[in-house]
Order: structure tokens, then C-alpha cells, then sequence
């Protein structure tokens, strides 16, 4: 797919996360030089930062095969076997939303990670035996949105834990400008950061909006993605000039006018807007968070004064706004 053209095959071509990056070169190299397979690895933080084009990276540099799976996709003890079973010598088993695997496939992987082990029951009752299978060494890359709702036991067994950040502006840019080359899509440093500035902090929105742009410059301007070609095509979309969706909006303008400006209780900011609490957290308030219009209060969620300002409304004097 064209998603899959855009992502960097090697560490030196992905841009930003560069505390990530450098201790990744470490782990990636000593245990190269050792001639072992790398580490178990988790990666976790907001969706969209790139956890599956890092894993394919992984794998890249090590030189060996990636398994791409997920969480819910793996619905039995026995589709979990089926996998380690094939995998081969150093492999990277790659498990997206691993928060989600059932409790009983979570029992069969930690042997795996531990002792690259398979314990199978054979039978039933007294005369119920266990026999260990063998499996190739592998890496598991895990990734999760919510490290918090990883169990201990598992959290445990991984030896690399990384935290992936929202990107700047200037990131999404070059990340912008990358992508447009790989797209012999021509754009000019302005375009290029009118979008970054819109894109949440996150590469697959950057890569979205670029795509889109690319249909208005191409059907409405002269082909370039200039600021002028950047802004219309935003504004067309109904992205506001810091990059907020409806549900954005939609969430600050329920602190605002239906609490006051908080603090609200996550659930019952939901139950308002009819969504789910996890997607407000993962989708939403990260990037809230990052632009100082949302703050997490142990009483709730708070309204800031600069998302009155950014909405338009008019902060009260003093009290339940933030600072
Ligand atoms: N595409 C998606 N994420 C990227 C990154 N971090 N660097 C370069 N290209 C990307």
C-alpha cells in the first residue's frame, strides 16, 4: 500500500523520537555483535507515532522476518502456537494492541518470552501430562496505546521498554517533505509546515493531509503544494488552524458550557458526547494535552484559558479555567 511506501525502512531515515532512536542503535548493535536475537521490546504511546514502521525497522536491521499480528486477532491458546511455531530463528513477532490479548493466550506467551517454550497439556483430569515444544529465538515487539493496561507479569517479561513522543512541527515537516519526494509531489517549506502545524503532532495524520492536499493542488492550483494550496485545503477539510477535529472541538466546548470548565470525570465527559472514554484519551487528549488546552486534574478534566481563547469563548474571570 501507499502507506506502507511512505514508511523508512532504517533507523537513519526515521525522523524524530530521538531519545528512542539512540538507545534503539545501542540494543540493536550489541546484540548483533553478540549474535542474538534483540531483546523483547515494548513500544507504547499515542496512535500514529509510527510503533509498526519502528518494528518493521527493527526487524530490517537485525536482517530478519517480521510477523505482523494483533492482540484481538490472536483469539486462542492455539493461534498463538501456531504462530511461534513458524517463526524462524530471530524473528520479530510483532503484536499491535498487545493490552488486548485474553488472559489465557497471555499464559502461553510467557514461557515463550521467557524460555522460548511452549508448555501443551495433553489430556485431562489425573492423568493430564504437560510437554514443552521448543521454539525458534524470537523478538516480540509488543505495542500498546495504554501502557497502564498492560498486565505486571507481562509488562515484565519485556526488556525494552520505549515511549513514543508526539512529533514538533518541525519533525512533521521533514517527515512531510519525505513523503512528498517519495510521491514526486513537489511542495514548498511553507506548505510543508502549514500542514505540520495541522497534523496533531502525529506522522499518519501529517501523511493523510498530505495525500488530500495533493488532490486540491492538483485539481485547483498548478500542481505545487504551496502555503496558499496548504491553507485552502485545510480549511476546505474543516481542520481549524492548529489542526482540531469536531471531536475536539466538540470535547472542550462540553468542559466549557456544560461543566463550567471542569473539572469534569472523563466517563461523564463521554457519556456526553456520546463516545468512548478510551477514544477521547487516546484520539483526543493527548494532542489537548500537548497544546495546553486540556489539563488532567485527580478531579476531572479541565478547560484551559487558551482553549477558551482558541474557541472563541469567553474565559470566566477567575476560578474553574485552568492556567
Ligand atoms: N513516516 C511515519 N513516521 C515516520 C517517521 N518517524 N520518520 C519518517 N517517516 C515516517
Amino acid at each position: 500500500s501507499e502507506e506502507n511506501n511512505l514508511r523508512p525502512q532504517h533507523l537513519e531515515d526515521y525522523i524524530g523520537q530521538e531519545k528512542v532512536k539512540q538507545n534503539l542503535k545501542i540494543y540493536l548493535e550489541a546484540a548483533k555483535r553478540r549474535g542474538e536475537p534483540m531483546d523483547h521490546i515494548l513500544l507504547y504511546g499515542p496512535p500514529g507515532l509510527g510503533k509498526t514502521t519502528l518494528a518493521g525497522i527493527i526487524a530490517n536491521e537485525m536482517g530478519v522476518q517480521i510477523r505482523i499480528t494483533s492482540g484481538p486477532a490472536i483469539e486462542k491458546p492455539g493461534d498463538l502456537a501456531a504462530l511461534l511455531t513458524n517463526l524462524q530463528e530471530g524473528d520479530v513477532l510483532f503484536i499491535d494492541e498487545i493490552h488486548r490479548l485474553s488472559r489465557q493466550v497471555e499464559e502461553v506467551l510467557y514461557p515463550a518470552l521467557e524460555d522460548y517454550a511452549l508448555d501443551i497439556m495433553i489430556g485431562k483430569g489425573p492423568s493430564a501430562q504437560s510437554i514443552r515444544i521448543n521454539l525458534p529465538r524470537f523478538t516480540l515487539v509488543g505495542a500498546t496505546t495504554r501502557a497502564g493496561q498492560i498486565t505486571g507479569p507481562l509488562r515484565d517479561r519485556f526488556g525494552v521498554l520505549l515511549k513514543l513522543e508526539l512529533y514538533s512541527p518541525d519533525e512533521l515537516s521533514r517527515i512531510i517533505i519525505r513523503s512528498a519526494g517519495i510521491l514526486d509531489q513537489p511542495i514548498t517549506p511553507e506548505g510543508a509546515y502549514e500542514l505540520a502545524k495541522c497534523s496533531r503532532g502525529t506522522p499518519r495524520v501529517a501523511n493523510r493531509f498530505l495525500k488530500r492536499v495533493r488532490d486540491f493542488a492538483t485539481v485547483l492550483g498548478d500542481g505545487v503544494i504551496d502555503r496558499e494550496v496548504a491553507l485552502l485545503s485545510l480549511k476546505r477539510m474543516d481542520v481549524d488552524t492548529l489542526g482540531l477535529d469536531e471531536l475536539d472541538r466538540s470535547l472542550l466546548r462540553a468542559i466549557i458550557e456544560m461543566y463550567n470548565g471542569g473539572p469534569v470525570g472523563l466517563e461523564t465527559l463521554a457519556a456526553a458526547l456520546g463516545e468512548e472514554a478510551v477514544t477521547l484519551e487516546d484520539l483526543c487528549e493527548p494532542y489537548l494535552m500537548q497544546m495546553g488546552f486540556l489539563t488532567r486534574t485527580p478531579r476531572g478534566r479541565c478547560a484551559t484559558r487558551l482553549a477558551y481563547e482558541h474557541l472563541g469563548l469567553k474565559a470566566p474571570e477567575s476560578g474553574s479555567a485552568e492556567d
